[in-house]
């Protein structure tokens, strides 16, 4: 059993957790989530003022989590700190302080994989939520499609071409002139509106399409955003009622692209668990569809509560822990990156059931 202290600033949350157990029998015992408001001004996040909020933020968050859990620095076992990918001054943050932090307290300290964070968020909530799961990643840096075999042990189907599903949903706020970050507007209006006139391509989604194709399982964005400005300029002045009738019909098609290819991975891999993370998990028309399409193939779907779809720390002590455990255990020169590659994933020329080898996907 282990203690282990999670710290997040990979982007405009600052964030840190406790969490306690060994193997999938964890407690989550307190989390501690300090949103950045102040992007909202300027439409989008401003990576200089993002670090500089961190810096300030990051000592009284991981405080309030350890008063939360009832402990003081010394109860703490382990450090995770996510060290990638995300923007680079933000991370900076997170993992020096993460580092010393663990060098003071003369515990170890071990970096996460933000997306790999995510992968583990669902199985904080739902005992069942664990490999071998169908999963989908969607936030508002990446789209990924992967078949969990095991933890650390990640294909990686599909991803996306050009926008992630959250940045879509960001840049189409912004076409329809609603707040940053957009996903939440967007499904408000979307589910109190009616599609009209509008219906918008699948991107990337044809019938014809076979396991082994290119494009079987990536996603594309950017068409459907381009679909969406010109219906925008098509419009010339937007009424209320256009606005709806828009930000349907593009929440329409993205779900049923990211449904369709997650039903596919699904049924190829005969996986009876179907785990989504990432801010667009908060998506409860995604959700539902999911449940309705995965359900008919019997599969269930477990999707996580806001707090830790969104960007936590919890998440990043849950991954951590994983690392942990196999012994793994970060040098003191420990860095930050802008990038870097999902851990864990399965080699290309890997075997899979069905229909002979993995191709490589894109990152
Ligand atoms: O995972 P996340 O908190 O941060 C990243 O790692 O990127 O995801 C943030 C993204 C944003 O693009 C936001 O617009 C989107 O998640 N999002 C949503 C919803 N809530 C948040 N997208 C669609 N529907 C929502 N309800
Ligand atoms: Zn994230």
């Amino acid at each position: 059993m282990t203690r282990i202290l999670g710290i997040e600033t990979s982007c405009d949350e600052t964030s840190a957790a406790v969490i306690d157990g060994a193997g999938d029998a964890v407690a989550l015992r307190s989390l501690v989530i300090l949103s950045q408001d102040v992007h909202r001004i300027f439409g989008g996040v401003v990576p200089e003022i993002a670090s500089r909020a961190h810096l300030t933020s990051v000592v009284p968050v991981v405080d309030q989590a350890l008063r939360e859990a009832d402990l003081g620095v010394r109860d703490i076992e382990a450090v995770a700190v996510t060290n990638g990918p995300g923007l680079v001054g933000a991370l900076l943050v997170g993992v020096s302080f993460g580092k010393a932090l663990g060098f003071a307290a003369g515990v170890p300290v071990v970096g996460v994989h933000h997306m790999e964070g995510h992968l583990f968020a669902t199985a904080l909530e739902h005992r069942e939520a664990v490999p071998p799961f169908t999963a989908l990643l969607v936030s508002g840096g990446h789209t990924l499609l992967l078949d969990v075999e095991a933890w650390g042990r990640y294909r990686l189907l599909g991803s996306t071409r050009d926008d992630a599903a959250g940045e879509a949903f960001d840049k189409v706020a912004k076409l329809l002139g609603l707040p940053y970050p957009g996903g939440p507007h967007v499904e408000r209006l979307a589910s109190s509106s009616d599609p009209g006139a509008y219906r918008f391509a699948r991107p990337m989604l044809r019938r014809d399409q076979m396991p082994g194709d290119a494009d079987y399982y990536d996603v594309s964005f950017s068409g459907l955003k381009t679909a969406v400005l010109n219906a925008v300029r098509g419009e010339g002045q937007l009424s209320d009622l256009n606005r709806g009738a828009i930000a349907r019909a593009f929440q329409d098609a993205l779900v049923e692209t990211l449904v369709e290819k997650t039903a596919r991975a699904a049924e190829q891999f005969g996986r009876a668990r179907v785990v989504l993370g990432g801010g667009v998990a908060c998506n409860r028309t995604l959700v539902a569809a999911m449940e309705r399409r995965l359900g008919a193939l019997g599969a269930t779907v477990f999707a996580p509560s806001l707090r830790l779809a969104t960007d936590n720390a919890a998440m990043i002590a849950r991954a951590g822990l994983f690392h942990l455990e196999r012994g793994e255990k970060a040098p003191l020169d420990l860095n930050a990156y802008a990038s870097l590659p999902l851990p864990g994933l399965v080699e290309a020329s890997e075997r899979r059931p069905g229909d002979g080898v993995v191709r490589r996907g894109r990152g």
